[in-house]
């Protein structure tokens, strides 16, 4: 049988399921099991979720792909200058999730900063004793720099955020984008890595991971940060050095870190799970029934072009 279109979920909302009365022979089957092993053969376009890596071994086997579908706003999982050397169109789904991951960055960013985690935890237990005026002390965030780590379309909803609770955003940026120009005069402002580093007292990350971002928050980067300053990640695990951080939060350098994505996940480094002050979310940037099925919309309708059909209403 030939399959057109092979997918490792169904995602959600109708658009896959719209997709294949579109392109007879989707095939919906678990990555890398021997059912989507034989279907990559016959595939004419893949689509795949942010933890399912696709390597040029794969390419090599399918020699009828002409599209990959990253159910994701980063591509890392997908090898695209190989796929641009033999023709093959990459379709992710940038735009869509902007405000949803945002959103878990502040949330992330609230939750470490306010001890909620700790809070909910003392109350579910029991162990509550009543209102003291010294309990779970968190710190506050008008006044103080927030450094953003890109100024793509995430960074500057972030930003948006941050100033809202009376903070300064300021940005690096890998391409050099921004400037007042682009943030809106006296709002933010872009700067190199180390001094950005040295003024924020929140960093966020918002870039894609890349060649040039892989490591970047290493251990010599993360000790400019000023003492206590806290880490928000919401972009992908391998751009922070999650051992370094672990030792700077350990020896109480940095006063916080809260994460969304990791190196290698959904493996986790255990010592996470006993460091301090971090809120450790299961990757939820994208997670909203809206966003994930606009995601799907999206990605379908990138596909549906690239295997050359009119994308539909
Ligand atoms: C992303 O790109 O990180 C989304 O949240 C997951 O697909």
């Amino acid at each position: 049988m030939s399959i057109r279109i092979l997918a490792t979920s169904p995602l959600v909302g109708p658009a896959l399921v719209d997709l294949g009365t579109r392109f007879p022979d989707l095939c919906v089957a678990p990555f890398r099991s021997p059912e989507w092993n034989a279907a990559l053969a016959q595939a004419e376009a893949v689509v795949v979720l942010v933890t399912e890596p696709i390597t040029e071994a794969d390419l090599d086997a399918a020699p009828r792909l002409k599209a990959i579908g990253a159910y994701s706003v980063g591509v890392n999982q997908v090898p695209v200058a190989a796929c641009q050397a033999r023709g093959i169109t990459v379709v992710n789904t940038p735009g869509v999730l902007t405000d949803a991951t945002a959103d878990i960055a502040l949330t992330l960013l609230m939750a470490l900063t306010r001890r909620v985690a700790e809070g909910e935890t003392l109350v579910r237990s029991g162990a509550w004793q009543g209102w003291a005026p010294d309990q779970l002390l968190g710190s506050g965030l008008a006044g103080k720099i927030c450094g953003i780590l890109g100024s793509g379309s995430i960074g500057q909803a972030f930003a948006r955020r941050v100033r809202v609770l009376g903070m300064t955003p300021i940005f690096w940026d890998r391409e050099g984008r921004g400037g007042e120009a682009d943030f809106g005069a006296g709002h933010a402002s872009r700067m190199p890595l180390v001094d950005l580093l040295s003024r924020s007292a929140v960093l966020s990350i918002h870039c894609p991971l890349t060649d040039q971002t892989r490591g970047l928050l290493d251990r010599s980067s993360l000790e400019k940060l000023p003492a206590g300053a806290v880490i928000i990640n919401t972009a992908r695990g391998g751009i922070l050095d999650e051992n370094a951080a672990i030792g700077l939060l350990e020896s109480g350098h940095l006063g916080g870190v809260g994460l969304d994505v990791y190196e290698g996940e959904p493996r986790i480094n255990p010592r996470w799970v006993r460091a301090p002050r971090t809120v450790l979310l299961p990757h939820l940037g994208s997670a909203t029934v809206e966003t994930r099925a606009a995601m799907a919309h999206l990605l379908c309708e990138g596909l549906a072009a690239a295997l050359g059909a009119c994308p539909s209403n």
